[in-house]
């Protein structure tokens, strides 16, 4: 059992939460993730490790509650505790100093990309991270990307905050006035991250892709995190979650996550019965 010790709703239905786990809070590190079991006949879904504290033994968690999972994630608060949590999966961020380092985030990705920044500025690189929500109002974690980034770029999609559009159009103006980047590292939509490698593929910008998908055991044996990088098969819990975004097949993978969409409107609806 893991203790909840903080839990914040940093805007409309998404939270952080500290859970207690020493052990893997001492081993984390950046672009690794856990997964996790809210109750015993609960399904295992995996979530970014976002930060950690060795001296509390807290681990740091963000998690739109989107789903049956995440939405009865969300329903806990401090004193509750989880039933499962194995950590930290999946590998490392490959970290050293590339030199100019833009750190992508879109939406809940922001949460994914800030320990990546992090990483990469304490490394020594100069990291300019371009941060992105629909709205101002669901814009995340704002103040801690500004204080891991040397510049902080905001984009909206309705023009609420910072530029009017999407990051892709951002990073696009950057190459246009000829500023030198060395490594792009994206999170967020699935979408998102398939047209960010479009902007930087012409430039041959080494671009790197944290992916998000099906997952099941988290250990390689089920294949629901099966994608395809190159003319590969990878399992992205156990290769990944971070590869060549150049690469990957973003297509069949937004297909694969559409697999379960209705299985899961049918659960939330179980959850919160239309009387
Ligand atoms: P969202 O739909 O609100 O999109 C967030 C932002 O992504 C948008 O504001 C926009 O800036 C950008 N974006 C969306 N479509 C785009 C496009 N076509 N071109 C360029 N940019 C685009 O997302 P959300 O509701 O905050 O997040 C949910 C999504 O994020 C889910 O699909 C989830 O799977 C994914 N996610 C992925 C990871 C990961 O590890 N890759 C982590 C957390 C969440
Ligand atoms: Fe089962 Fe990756 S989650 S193989």
């Amino acid at each position: 059992m893991y203790d909840i010790t903080e839990k914040h709703e940093l805007s409309p239905n998404v939270f952080l939460m500290k859970v207690k786990a020493p052990r893997i809070a001492r081993k984390r590190k950046a672009g690794q993730f856990a997964i996790l079991r809210v109750r015993d006949e609960g399904e295992r879904f995996p979530l970014t490790l976002v930060d950690s504290d060795p001296d509390e033994g807290t681990l740091t968690l963000v998690f739109q509650a989107v789903g049956k999972s995440t939405m009865m994630l969300g329903k806990l608060n401090v004193g509750d505790c989880l039933t499962d949590l194995v950590g930290p999966l999946g590998k490392p961020t490959h970290i050293e100093k590339f030199g100019h380092v833009v750190c992508i985030g879109g939406g809940v990705g922001i949460a994914c990309v800030y320990p990546i920044a992090k990483a990469m500025k304490e490394a020594g690189n100069r990291v300019t991270s371009i941060i992105s929500a629909r709205s101002k109002e669901i814009l995340t974690l704002r103040e801690e990307m500004e204080a891991t980034s040397d510049e902080l770029k905001i984009a909206t999609d309705d023009g609420s905050l910072g530029f009017k559009g999407f990051p892709t159009d951002v990073l696009q103006q950057m190459i246009d006035a000829g500023e030198k980047i060395d490594l792009v590292v994206t999170v967020g939509p699935t979408i998102m991250m398939k047209f960010i490698a479009g902007v930087t593929r012409p430039h041959n910008i080494p671009t790197v892709a944290s992916l998000n998908p099906i997952m099941v055991d988290g250990t390689g044996m089920c294949g629901g995190c099966r994608i395809t990088v190159g003319d590969k098969t990878k399992f992205v819990c156990v290769d990944g979650p971070e590869f060549d975004a150049h690469l990957v097949d973003f297509d069949e993978l937004m297909s694969r996550q559409k697999t379960y969409v209705d299985a899961e409107k049918q659960a939330v609806e179980s959850l919160n019965p239309k009387s």
